[in-house]
């Protein structure tokens, strides 16, 4: 189990456990918390929001709209309470600060591209060498002007104005882009449209709906007239199931596990990962669902029994891109291996999640083979513990700690505290439900 123990304030130590057992309450789901957030911000009236995503990126989110006017503070009760000041934004005082937020950065941008100030977005190391041309192409098809450095990567510098409506064809199944074109088309004269070449996240389009909007879907074209106007709402974010599938997918690890998460977010595009990992033997079961905001949420109870391969590609991949990382890590300890196929992405996240995945499990003796947009890794492999690296990946360092938590000695992870990117409690919380 983790021990908690950081040498260096951010080397975490990972010692093998025996077993999964208990109840662990996730943090609220950072995608619905950014854009809870932005549109809290541009909406008539005080918004609260119960279980708001403690992550880091999400501060920076919150720093941004708070750059620009927008009044939001910590409620005694841990809600965050956000002041929305409408269509009146404020020019910042200086450049906005994204962080590590690759959302922050591109979501923000839709909604900035349609102010009538110039603005600055920049970020850390790893956003700083993230792909933005993916939201500069279509915010410049709508009349904002956007300088960034070669390749469109940040800083980004956003002279925005009036926009134009467009139909957008991304080529790259995101909803970071998709969301972004959406929040921009809010302010666009006419109607926007996006037609996604597979259907990704949709919390875009329900945010936009729960603050008042209309926004109308055809199969995958998402549409949004502009002009519409806000107004605040009281939500709680359910937990966030990408968060939950560390959790799960150590109780996968151990036949006899018991976990219990209640209020996760079950929206139908992110569940796929519930679906693969009741394939892989996994046991299951959902209680106490409820709709929040169009958001769906539930009572998540996990057992341990077989542990099988999977093999995800295609639709599923971009289902499930935030979970291939723990999918992964954990792929040796499966009977059958684990093969992950059209996932180019994972190249061009906070770090790239196909060469950390590989560099780590090799350290701990695994067979892998790395692929330029996959992995194929074997099951029935015994691991053993190394001294690895965060890559600086919030989602690396959360993974290696679950797989280390079978393999035979003990495990150090540099850089673990980048976990408080998405998760600033997950090794308090995983030494809560471990047992050696
Ligand atoms: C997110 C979408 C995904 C995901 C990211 C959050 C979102 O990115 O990887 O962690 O909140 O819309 P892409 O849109 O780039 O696929």
């Amino acid at each position: 189990m983790p021990d908690g123990s950081k040498p260096d304030g951010s080397t975490v130590i990972v010692r093998p456990a025996r077993g999964v057992r208990g109840l662990v309450r996730i943090p609220g789901d950072k995608s619905i918390s950014h854009r809870y957030a932005m549109l809290a911000a541009i909406a008539e009236g005080t918004s609260r929001f119960q279980n708001f995503s403690a992550a880091r990126d999400c501060a920076s989110t919150l720093g941004c709209v708070g750059e620009m006017g927008c009044q939001w503070r910590r409620l005694e009760n841990g809600a965050i309470e956000v002041v929305g000041v409408g269509r009146q934004l404020k020019a910042p005082a200086k450049a906005l600060d994204c962080g590590n937020s690759g959302s922050t950065m591109r979501m923000l941008s839709g909604i900035l591209a349609a102010q009538p100030f110039p603005s600055e977005l920049f970020g850390d190391e790893s956003l700083s060498r993230r792909p933005m041309s993916r939201i500069i192409a279509p915010l410049t098809e709508m009349g904002a002007k956007i300088e960034s450095r070669e390749g469109g990567r940040p800083p980004l510098k956003i002279h925005g104005g009036a926009l134009q409506a467009i139909h957008y064809r991304p080529e790259v199944a995101s909803a970071q882009v998709k969301t972004c074109v959406l929040f921009a088309g809010l302010f666009a004269e006419g109607e926007t449209s996006v037609e996604e070449p597979i259907r990704t996240r949709d919390h875009g389009e329900i945010a936009l709906r729960a603050f008042g909007a209309e926004v109308g879907r055809n199969g995958n074209i998402t549409r949004i007239r502009g002009g519409q106007r806000l107004h605040a709402i009281e939500a709680r974010v359910p937990g966030d199931l990408s968060s939950a599938a560390f959790f799960l997918c150590a109780a996968a690890l151990f036949p006899g596990s018991e976990l219990t998460l209640p209020g996760i977010l079950m929206n139908p595009t992110r569940a796929r990962l519930l679906d693969i990992l009741i394939q892989m033997g996994l046991k299951i079961s959902v209680a106490q669902l409820e709709e929040r905001h169009g958001e769906l949420a539930g009572t998540v109870e996990a057992r341990g029994a077989a542990w099988k391969g999977a093999t995800v590609a295609g639709a599923d991949t971009a289902a499930l891109i935030d979970e291939i990382p723990v999918l992964a890590a954990v792929a040796p300890y499966t009977e059958n291996g684990v093969e992950v196929r059209d996932a180019k992405e994972l190249r061009v996240k906070e770090s790239d999640r196909i060469a950390a995945v590989a560099a780590n499990l090799r350290k701990m003796g695994a067979e892998v083979e790395e692929r330029p947009a996959g992995l194929r890794i074997p099951g029935g492999q015994r691991l053993h513990g190394a001294e690895l690296d965060s890559f600086g990946d919030h989602r690396i360092a959360m993974a290696f700690a679950v797989a280390a938590l079978r393999a035979e000695g003990e495990t150090t992870i540099q850089g673990a505290d980048a976990a408080g990117v998405s998760y600033p409690t997950f090794f308090d919380d995983l030494r809560s439900v471990t047992s050696s």
